[in-house]
């Protein structure tokens, strides 16, 4: 039994197959899905996509490359969505200096809301980190984000990054690249996070994993990297399963099964 903890299964890409989709990922064992909506498009499609689905939950929030779009109303929005039985994070926030489509004060005001709405609703945030490593830690750490903690999705920094992350109440949560045979460094990372610190999630329809690279990614594909995992903790896939479901359902306060 596995949880896909990040993953955009509203997006167009799936229009022509969603429910062949949800199917194969519960028979891959991928029993729940944490849908990401992340601007004024995605978080209705991902509200609707969980209330029709036991089995999918929602996480909502502006994602920094729509910073520059995002007015008051829109978090006031957020803040209203955030007591919907379903929505379970705010997310996913953070920065993204590799696109450059919303200017980096602009990115880090709208970061910083959202933080603070976080811990006004008490629910954990979802962080989108594209080569801002230093400003994304310095800004958890000013607003005091370890009080509502949460996750580094698609964790892709290096070892002393995640160790700041963890210092501060976060999980490490890890997608396809882990799987990919010259990924040296997220598999270090991986080696070195504390079991009860992990989370494995697709990013689908983003970033598959090997050997599905370059193609569209869906949730049952959680299973490769819940493998990978296994093999470098060096542990059975059973083991990782366990953990990892486990360490999703106190990060999100999911019903425990
Ligand atoms: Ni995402």
């Amino acid at each position: 039994m596995l949880i896909d903890t990040h993953a955009h299964l509203d997006s167009a890409r799936f229009d022509n197959d969603r429910e062949l989709v949800l199917e194969r990922a519960k028979e891959a064992g991928v029993e729940r899905i944490l849908n990401v909506g992340f601007n004024r498009e995605t978080i209705p499609s991902t509200i609707s996509l969980a209330e029709a689905n036991d089995s999918i939950y929602a996480i909502v929030g502006w994602h920094p490359v729509y910073s520059i779009d995002m007015q008051p109303q829109d978090l006031d929005w957020i803040r209203e969505l955030s007591s919907h039985p379903k929505v379970v994070a705010i997310g996913e926030i953070g920065l993204d200096y590799h696109w450059d489509t919303s200017p980096k004060d602009v990115q880090h005001r709208v970061f910083r809301e959202q933080i603070r709405l976080a811990k006004e609703v008490n629910k954990p945030i979802v962080i989108h980190n594209r080569d801002a490593h230093e400003d994304i830690v310095r800004i958890l750490k000013e607003e005091r984000a370890d009080e509502v903690g949460g996750v580094m999705h698609c964790f892709s920094g290096s070892w002393e990054t995640a160790k700041l992350c963890l210092d501060m109440n976060f999980y490490i949560s890890f997608g396809g690249p882990v799987t990919f045979k010259n990924a040296r460094v997220p598999k270090e990372v991986m080696e070195r996070v504390p079991n009860d610190r992990i989370l494995i999630e697709t990013d689908a329809p983003y970033l598959a994993p090997h050997p599905y690279r370059g193609k569209r990614n869906e949730s049952a594909y959680v299973r490769m990297v819940a493998e990978a995992a296994a093999e470098i903790k060096g542990i059975t896939l059973e083991e990782i399963a366990k953990i990892t479901t486990r360490n999703a359902e106190l990060c999100f306060r999911l019903p425990q099964k």
